[in-house]
């Protein structure tokens, strides 16, 4: 049985990229793993200094995460600020973690590229609150994104460093995991490369987006004025809605548009009407699960109370061995 642990941070809802990167593993791995799965609010102040409602945003990812089908008897599910034991093991990381490595980072350079009028040191450290995350549990398997998997190998980078410094064998070597494949990127709908909560309106498609809201994103997403000869390489908006389609459509469905697309005949409309209506049946049960429990609230505050307690048991352990290995 391996340990497992990841998060999502409240900075939205969630989209179709967070559940084909993250959470359809989380609720695979639920069943035969020691699971944590956890909301990242410590991370969201990284670049949402001052939410209007950060609470309420908390709440909602874990809605979410109940509507997708994470059980809270089987994972553990909680809130990052509610195991102050993690900002501890950050700040013992951040005081073995170099300033250069932290700087050549991607995330941070794509950060300082995005928000030049924040670049707060937690940006700069936001990898060692990261491996804090995994390492409190000692994870083996983290199921992420493509995104994260630079995050994954500084905390393999930081956990080992630990072991060297104190001469101990105590951080086991954290993988990121999908499936047994390969990571995934999920694209957006407006040509960029990835779906996410940043990258712009109509980008992203939202678990919690209604049937009509989710046709008038797809039928607006970038295409171009067809293919002229047969069997040519796909541009990569073209590719992105291929894509998406492999996700969420019928293999039938998939190999369809693309066989019209290589003769030369395929009408982007249709295809996209396609799409949203594979997307929109899709994300229906989600939808309907998303109000049910949103709307009860003894559960939520049982269910967050219940994840609090287990998390911090754990990480508890963790804190006080470390504290033992430094020498306080
Ligand atoms: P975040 O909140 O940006 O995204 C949550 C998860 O969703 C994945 N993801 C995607 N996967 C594929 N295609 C996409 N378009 C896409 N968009 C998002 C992300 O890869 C991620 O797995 N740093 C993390 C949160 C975090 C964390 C952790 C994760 C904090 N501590 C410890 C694992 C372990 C983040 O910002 O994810």
């Amino acid at each position: 049985m391996e340990t497992v642990v990841s998060g999502i941070r409240p900075t939205g809802n969630l989209h179709l990229g967070n559940y084909f990167g993250a959470l359809r593993n989380f609720i695979s791995m639920q069943n035969e793993h020691n699971c944590y799965f956890f909301i990242a609010d410590y991370h969201s102040l990284t670049t949402h200094p001052t939410p209007a409602d950060l609470n309420g945003n908390v709440r909602q990812i874990l809605v979410e995460y109940l509507a997708a089908g994470l059980d809270p008897e089987k994972a553990t599910l909680y809130v990052q600020s509610d195991v102050p034991e993690v900002a501890e093991l950050y700040l013992f990381l951040n005081m073995n973690a170099y300033i250069g490595e932290l700087e050549r980072c991607t995330s941070f350079k794509d950060k300082i590229r995005q928000q030049p009028e924040n670049v707060n040191a937690g940006l700069l450290t936001y990898p060692t609150l990261m491996a804090a995350d995994i390492l409190i549990h000692r994870a083996t398997k983290v199921p992420v994104g493509k995104d994260q998997e630079q995050h994954l190998e500084m905390t393999r980078t930081f956990g080992n460093r630990f072991n060297r410094l104190y001469n101990v064998e105590y951080f086991p070597e954290p993988q990121a995991f999908n499936f047994g494949n390969e990571l995934v990127k999920i694209p957006g709908l407006n040509g960029s490369g990835k779906m996410g909560k940043s990258e712009g309106e109509g980008n992203a498609i939202y678990f919690a987006d209604e049937p009509e809201a989710i046709r008038k994103k797809v039928m607006k997403a970038v295409t171009d004025a067809g293919p002229t000869e047969p069997n040519q390489a796909k541009p990569e908006a073209i590719q992105n809605i291929f894509q998406l389609m492999k996700v969420v459509s019928a293999p039938e469905t998939f190999s369809f548009f693309d066989q019209q697309y290589n003769a030369c005949s395929i009408r982007y409309g249709d295809m996209k009407k396609q799409l949203a209506q594979d997307m929109i049946n899709y994300t229906e049960p989600f939808r309907e699960r998303i109000k049910a429990i949103s709307s009860d609230e003894d559960f939520l505050l049982k269910v967050r109370k219940m994840g609090k307690e287990k998390a911090q048991e754990n990480a508890a352990r963790t804190i006080r061995e470390i504290r033992k290995i430094i020498g306080f």
